[in-house]
């Protein structure tokens, strides 16, 4: 198993001119992992995971374990560490996966972004860290299926310069980079 991939920690100043720092997930990360659940809505929740999943679900100890620790091999999770607005106290704003998918070349990813902090330009530097790490580690192609009325997904993958195209399901288009 590869070690903790230290080369991808990055800094961006968000539209508030606050800064996150973007690095990959640590086993640590749990407690904080447990309230980022807690700030994300329903309708957050359906759009990351296209069904229902319940806080408890969520944030259960062996779930949050796994998705915490992460085998550098096969996939990426990266987190989005800032503070959080009213405590001043470091928080998760933002969480992405990569995870490769047949013979490795390819990946598939998914963002989700705390809802107090939508629209601010978290997702956008996940997007960044995300598509550097997928040229850095030899992964020739990015994909994900996105609901068709994401409109804010949509726009990031735009702004990415992602191709988005329609799929079969009129409810899922696909956002397809080959890199
Ligand atoms: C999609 C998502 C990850 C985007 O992250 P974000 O941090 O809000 O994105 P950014 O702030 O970097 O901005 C992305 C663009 O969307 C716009 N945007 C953000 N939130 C929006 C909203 N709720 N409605 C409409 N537009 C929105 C931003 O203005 C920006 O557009 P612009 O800069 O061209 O004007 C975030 O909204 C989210 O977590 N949504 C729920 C989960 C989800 O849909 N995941 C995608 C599954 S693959």
């Amino acid at each position: 198993m590869k070690p903790y991939p230290l080369q991808y920690i990055a800094e961006s100043v968000l539209a508030t001119g606050a800064r996150v720092v973007v690095r990959p997930i640590r086993p640590d990360d749990e407690a904080m992992m447990v309230h980022f659940h807690e700030g994300l809505s329903d309708r957050s929740v359906y759009q990351r995971y296209f069904h229902m999943m319940t806080l408890a679900r969520r944030t259960a100890h062996e779930r949050l374990t796994r998705v915490c620790f992460v085998d550098y091999d096969r996939e990426f999770a990266l987190v989005a560490e800032g503070r959080d607005e009213e405590s001043g106290a470091s928080a998760i704003l933002g969480v992405a996966r990569l995870q490769r998918v047949g013979d490795g070349e390819a990946a598939e990813f998914a963002l989700v972004v705390a809802d107090r902090y939508q629209g601010i330009g978290v997702g956008g530097a996940l997007m960044r860290q995300l598509i550097g790490i997928a040229r850095q580690e030899g992964i020739s192609r990015l994909r994900a299926d996105i609901l068709s009325d994401n409109g804010a997904m949509r726009r990031l993958c735009a702004r990415a310069g992602i191709p988005v195209r329609p799929t079969t399901d009129p409810l899922v288009v696909e956002a397809d980079l080959v890199l």
